[in-house]
């Protein structure tokens, strides 16, 4: 039997964590690795309260760090899932990095994780329907749902670009490119 359909701020869900030195590259600034964990977390958090079982992260879209992230920042990942498909849901997250001494809040990236719930079974199970209640909430559904058809004619180009590539034609097709080609 199908799970009652749940709204989107039933899963709406906000990771807020300090930017410890341990957590910085060499130039200072914090590693993106570290706020991709924290993005797939929250990614998960939304998904599966939304969805109730367990889920997996299957693709994930947008990731442009616009500015960076300081040592002593406190960063917050503010995740809703989006859309619903029959077993994939996609989880929008905002990130913002807060100063604590100007009190200034800095939006650093948003992003779009898809993910899968699973059942029992290891196999995709069905998630309920999302009940949306703002105008917000309608816009950000239909904007996924032109994504995701978007996403799915670029992978057959992709997939058909990589299967019709003519090395022999390589001299040409990278006259204007900063490559040297030596074949031996
Ligand atoms: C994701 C996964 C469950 C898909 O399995 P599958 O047998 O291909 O299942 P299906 O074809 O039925 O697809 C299930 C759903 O995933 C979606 N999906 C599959 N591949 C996708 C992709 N690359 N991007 C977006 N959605 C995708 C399908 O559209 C479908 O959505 P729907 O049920 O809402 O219509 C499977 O590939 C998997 O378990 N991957 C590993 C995920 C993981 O472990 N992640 C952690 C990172 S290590």
């Amino acid at each position: 039997m199908e799970e009652p359909a749940r709204p989107v701020r039933h899963s709406q869900t906000t990771i807020t964590e300090l930017m410890v030195p341990s957590y910085a590259n060499f130039g200072g600034k914090i590693h993106g690795g570290i706020l991709l964990s924290l993005m797939d977390k929250v990614a998960y958090a939304c998904a599966t309260k939304h969805a109730g079982t367990y889920c997996v992260t299957v693709s994930v879209d947008n990731v442009e760090f616009l500015q960076p992230v300081e040592v002593g920042e406190l960063v917050s990942l503010h995740g809703s899932v989006n859309y619903v498909g029959r077993s994939s849901l996609v989880v929008g997250i905002r990130v913002e990095a807060l100063n604590v001494k100007t009190n200034l809040v800095k939006h650093t990236n948003s992003s779009f994780f898809t993910m899968v719930a699973k059942g029992d079974d290891e196999k995709p199970a069905m998630v309920p329907r999302l009940i949306l209640e703002t105008r917000e909430d309608v816009k950000r559904f239909i904007e996924s749902l032109h994504v995701k058809k978007i996403k799915s004619e670029k992978k057959e180009q992709m997939n058909d670009a990589r299967s019709h590539i003519d090395v022999g034609r390589a001299g040409e097709i990278l006259r204007d490119e900063r490559c040297i080609i030596q074949l031996k």
